[in-house]
């Protein structure tokens, strides 16, 4: 297969100063992207700022003999962000949502600090540049877009609440984005890492975390991102050089009337409670069209069904 390159696209990569944006930003220059390496260079907790990380990776790029610029801005500044690559290489193909900090408190003692900042970094600028970037990525009929999640996000974590709940929210977000943009061949997808790095180190097990290097999970990211890439809308996870689809599933479940006529009791919720959790028959929907329809389809069951027996439960708004 001939190498899949990115020359004369240019990329921004957010928090690209360190961990896993760096590593993407690398591959991307080292494959001829013009890349904008974004970092604000603050602390894991959201403190603080410096030019030095994205700095550092400007120019280990450029001493590989690649393009890059650093860009200072936080994503909250989203729009900031897209300016810096107009203003340098007068467009913008590819956007990696990749900032994060982690705040981590159980529940109770969350402050709404710890929440707002959190979801600031995370989600708020996830939009703010993505909102900046769509509009001339439509225009070109070329983008490609990538959100960050965790399985922090998609299963809960302990301590994480805020961070889980951004995390969560930036697939909604990404799944949107890919509807809104598909027709514009603007297609926007959603990385699940996981990774060695100040993220992770006092979490991972040592002899795990030198297995999980950003390196593996940089090339899928940059597959997903590639024009011949026609995945939209989906959430990948990779880590320690595998990757795999991640996708909702929803159980066959159960018809808790059986008429038309017929109410929903909580009796029936109970009675009929192993077949609405019985997974066995799971499926997967595409699109929310698809669970519409499957909507449509048990209603005009009920409809077609027994209307004697229906006659015998006149309890239609039975709470
Ligand atoms: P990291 O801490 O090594 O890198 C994150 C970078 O984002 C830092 O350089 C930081 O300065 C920058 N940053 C933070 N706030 C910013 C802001 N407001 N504007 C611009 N830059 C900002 O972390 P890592 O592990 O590379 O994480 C990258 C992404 O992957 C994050 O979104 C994280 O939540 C996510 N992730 C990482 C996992 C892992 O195992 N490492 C697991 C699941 C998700």
């Amino acid at each position: 297969m001939a190498d899949l390159r990115f020359d004369g696209k240019v990329v921004i990569v957010t928090g690209a100063g360190a961990g896993l944006g760096r590593t993407y930003a690398l591959l991307f220059a080292s494959r001829g992207a013009k890349v904008v390496v974004n970092d604000l260079g603050g602390g894991r907790h959201g403190d603080g700022s410096s030019s030095k990380a994205a700095d550092d990776v400007v120019e280990e790029i450029r001493r590989n003999g690649g393009t890059a610029v650093a860009d200072y801005n936080s994503v909250i500044d989203g729009e900031k962000l897209i300016k810096t690559a107009l203003d340098n290489f007068g467009r913008v193909d590819i956007l990696i949502n990749n900032a994060g900090i982690l705040r981590d408190k159980s529940l109770v003692k969350l402050t709404d600090q710890d929440w707002d900042l959190v979801h600031q970094v995370h989600l708020k600028g996830s939009f703010k540049t993505t909102q900046a970037a769509f509009p001339i990525m439509k225009k070109q009929n070329f983008g490609r877009i990538i959100m960050t999640s965790s399985n922090s996000g998609l299963y809960g974590n302990f301590g994480q609440a805020n961070y889980s709940a951004a995390k969560m929210a930036l697939i909604g977000l990404a799944k949107t984005v890919g509807i809104e943009g598909a027709r514009n061949n603007v297609y926007c997808n959603v990385i699940v890492p996981t990774a060695a790095s100040r993220l992770t180190e006092d979490i991972l097990p040592p002899e795990v975390f030198n297995e999980l290097k950003p390196e593996f999970i940089a090339p899928v990211v940059a597959y997903l991102c590639h024009d011949s890439c026609q995945e939209n809308g989906s959430v990948v996870e990779s880590a320690g050089g595998w990757a795999g689809k991640v996708t909702l599933v929803r159980s066959n479940g159960a018809l808790l009337r059986s008429s038309i006529q017929d109410g929903v009791t909580v009796e029936k919720v109970a009675q009929n409670w192993d077949r609405i959790t019985d997974m066995d028959k799971a499926g997967t929907f595409g699109a929310i069209q698809e669970v519409t329809g499957a909507l449509i389809e048990n209603l005009e069951g009920l409809k077609t069904s027994d209307v004697s027996q229906a006659q015998d439960s006149p309890d239609v708004f039975d709470f």
